[in-house]
């Protein structure tokens, strides 16, 4: 029988992480459990800092659901088991401090552990497992490139803000004849360029799993221009690059070691610039960024995340841990979390993701490619 549980959101937020909240709420009170939340996520559970949360009138997770970010915060550089300590002679030493997390989670009683996140978050989620601690782990990034879930929450919402500012360039750049180019998120996986691209009527989409050929995507546009359309949407991923060529890196973040701390983005500008030397036709860049992590959920989001953080309750209810609730084949259900970070390459080859890595990339017998190239969307090859 459990009795208390804690939630932690951890990573770049997206939409969606206070609606998984208040489905692991709404279904922990309905069964006589209390929910707390860590703030900061791996921090607050280091720190040992958490609230109680609740759905009462006036209750902190009252009224959360339309609200973006995260109402206990997050962190994006938090790696609990190999953490970045600041000595005061300034020497930087990196420690396994997983320990006093656990103790903090036993000295206070909680029986379960929701760690709401992407692939570095369930990583850290698998090793407490493995360390016997009960959790269970919930999908997020707007990157969508979560092995072994068809979606993770936070997504859509990017695709749809992705897809309005598609909407907003072709009418100004149908106006002055010129080459929008939109800079999108992905680090490693084309997503949201491919889809917004599809459902926002671009051109072109550069996604980093297909090496593009500059010469390729001008002619596209030269082609539209033989047909009178003097305006092109080019959309590309943050990870996008060229044949032979390599990610535009703008700098380094500080997500902490063991962790990518590479900083994306420029390539937008620099696939602009390009195309307006080749093609004559003026060419401008917008760079979309935050934008599509901030503010409320598309309606897909807000259904997805109560159906991810209802799940998460029932499986801990159920005492199913060491999972990740997941949307497999369009259903509703759960792996463990081994399959999803850990080496099992059979699970890889399902999921999409490789053996380096458990990132779920697009693969070209996705239907989002076949129905990209159908539309006539250039993908660069
Ligand atoms: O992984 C999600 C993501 O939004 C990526 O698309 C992007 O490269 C990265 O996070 C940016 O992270 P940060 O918050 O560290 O700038």
């Amino acid at each position: 029988m459990i009795k208390k549980v804690a939630i932690l959101a951890n990573g770049g937020d997206v939409a969606g992480f206070n609606a998984v909240i208040r489905g692991i709420v709404k279904t922990a009170e309905n069964s006589g459990v209390e929910a707390y939340g860590f703030i900061d996520g791996y921090n607050g559970l280091l720190k040992n800092e958490y609230v109680k949360l609740s759905t009462a009138e006036d209750g902190n997770a009252e009224g959360i659901l339309p609200k973006g970010g995260s109402i206990i915060g997050s962190s994006t550089n938090a790696n609990v088991f190999n953490y970045k300590i600041e000595k005061e002679n300034g020497e930087v030493e990196y420690k396994d401090l997983s320990d006093i997390c656990i103790k903090n989670i036993k000295d206070d009683g909680f029986d379960c552990i929701f760690t709401l996140g992407g692939d570095g978050t369930q990583k850290s989620a698998r090793d407490f497992s493995t360390k016997g601690v009960n959790v269970i782990g919930v999908p997020k990034t707007i990157d969508n490139d979560v092995a072994c879930t068809d979606i993770t929450f936070g997504y859509n919402t990017a695709v749809s803000v992705a897809m309005e500012a598609i909407d907003r360039l072709h009418t100004t750049g149908e106006t002055h004849h010129r080459i929008m180019v939109l800079e999108v998120m992905g680090r490693y996986a084309g997503w949201i360029a491919l889809e917004s691209a599809i459902a926002g009527g671009g051109d072109v989409a550069l996604i980093p799993e297909i090496p593009y050929d500059i010469e390729k995507v001008a002619s596209k546009i030269r082609n539209r221009q033989s047909r009178g359309k003097n305006f092109s949407i080019v959309i590309v991923s943050e990870g996008a690059k060229p044949k032979g060529g390599d990610m535009v890196i703008q700098g380094t973040r500080n997500n902490g070691q063991g962790v990518d701390n590479t900083k994306l983005g420029g390539i937008g500008q620099i696939v602009a610039k390009q195309l307006e030397d080749i093609t004559g036709l003026e060419a401008r860049n917008t760079t979309l960024g935050y934008m599509q992590r901030g503010g409320t959920p598309t309606a897909y989001d807000r259904v997805l995340s109560t159906k991810y953080g209802t799940k998460a309750m029932q499986l801990a209810l159920e005492g199913k841990f060491g999972r990740l609730t997941v949307i497999k084949n369009g259903k509703l259900d759960d792996v463990s979390l081994e399959d999803v970070v850990g080496q099992n390459t059979k699970i890889g080859a399902v999921s999409g993701n490789t053996t380096e890595s458990n990132i779920r990339k697009v693969t070209m017998d996705n239907d989002l490619v076949k129905t990209a190239r159908s539309v006539g969307i250039n993908l660069g090859d």
